[in-house]
């Protein structure tokens, strides 16, 4: 069944790549195809309607899709958008490997491709919008080591643990990157002791960005080496699926005092009630809103015709970096990328999120996600 519907896509999209001019185009409006990656982390949700809404009020037609988790949906989702004759595809790869021969449909059928905040491993990506993703493992790592005052900690040590991100996502790698060359001299020096000596990144990585797997890998380092009343300080985690599900492991197994430092990274709402009710310590928030303002205004550029370069970053409202080295769509093939900025946000800074228009302040004094965004 799936077989057959994939060869009835690709035939169409085959057909597709001998016209000219895409079906929508004639009739005047293009037609921008959306794929994400899945509903149930909590991120994607926002970026493909606020995606979805700001393609539509610019006056494209839109076709949004979301592929829970599953890599070859994503594929036959794509290529569903190919026969449907998209203008241009919007794409946030589930796994950045496995869409190559996909992207090679689109180039084929002459369909640009913007890699939207993970990258994709196929020359035939037009660009990359994202934040700098190393820099959000920076500010991870150096809000730890501020929080712990590590350069005058002189004989004092303190226990870290880490949890990282999904392997198949190539973002996961420069989180971890970033914050670990931030504490890396820390650990050789001995101020962190990583008591479980799980650091490297396939150890401590969390498939599909999982609460559940993070929150059981949790409870298992916990009850092997903290059982005995040993002090947990910090744990790192790359992002708030994974640093929610640590948060329920520290809750379940951990009977230390519950001043553990816990990073994350997205502003979830649970992460942000966790933030104010001091159970998780940090988020480095990525302006999602200005993430989809930013991917509007290169796809008008990309169906105008222009060319990508720096000017892009100029002319846009947009804090963003124009970037042709850090990204690579195969070995020594550089990808032209916009990098956004991240945001550290903390319990005293909250309120940055509801004065950027993007959260409001529920009953229970909660902050929740607003629907639609300027
Ligand atoms: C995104 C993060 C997100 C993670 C899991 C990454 O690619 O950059 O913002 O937390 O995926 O959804």
């Amino acid at each position: 069944m799936k077989l057959r519907k994939m060869a009835v896509a690709m035939s169409a999209v085959m057909a597709l790549g001998a016209i000219a001019v895409p079906a929508a185009a004639e009739e005047g409006t293009q037609k921008v195809g959306i794929s994400m990656p899945t509903q149930s982390l909590e991120r994607w949700n926002r970026d493909g309607s606020w995606l979805d809404e700001k393609m539509q009020e610019a006056g494209y037609e839109t076709i949004l899709t979301y592929s829970d988790n599953d890599s070859s949906q994503q594929v036959n989702d794509i290529q569903n958008m190919l026969a449907d004759g998209v203008d241009i595809l919007i794409i946030s790869a589930i796994d950045g490997e496995t869409l190559n021969t996909v992207m090679d449909e689109a180039a084929e059928a002459g369909v640009p491709v913007v890699a939207y905040d993970r990258l994709i491993m196929n020359d035939a990506v037009s660009c990359y919008v994202s934040f700098d993703n190393y820099t959000v493992g920076q500010l991870q790592g150096e809000y730890i080591v501020e929080a712990l005052d590590l350069e005058n900690a002189g004989d004092a040590t303190y226990n870290l643990e880490i949890t990282a991100g999904d392997p198949a996502d190539n973002n996961a790698g420069y989180f971890y990157n970033g914050a670990m060359d931030v504490l890396n001299p820390y650990i050789e020096a001995g101020t962190l002791v990583v008591v479980s000596g799980q650091t490297d990144f396939d150890t401590v990585a969390t498939d599909q960005w999982d609460t559940q797997t993070a929150m059981e890998r949790a409870q298992n380092i916990l009850a092997s080496y903290y059982a005995d009343g040993t002090q947990l300080d910090v744990w790192l985690c790359s992002n708030d699926s994974t640093a929610l599900g640590v948060a329920q492991g520290i809750t379940s197994d951990y009977a230390g005092d519950n001043t553990v430092i816990i990073t994350g990274q997205d502003g979830d709402e649970a992460n942000l009630a966790n933030i104010k009710d001091g159970i998780q310590t940090m988020t480095v928030y990525k302006n999602v809103n200005d993430e989809c303002t930013f991917t509007l205004e290169i796809a008008q550029a990309i169906l105008a015709g222009e060319e990508l370069t720096e000017a892009l970053c100029e002319s846009s409202e947009i804090e963003a970096a124009y970037d042709t080295e850090s990204y690579e769509t195969s070995e020594g093939n550089a990808c032209i990328s916009y990098l956004l900025v991240p945001t550290v946000i903390t319990a005293d800074n909250l309120d940055y999120l509801v004065e950027a228009g993007l959260y409001a302040e529920n009953d229970e004094g909660y902050l929740v996600s607003v629907d639609s965004v300027e």
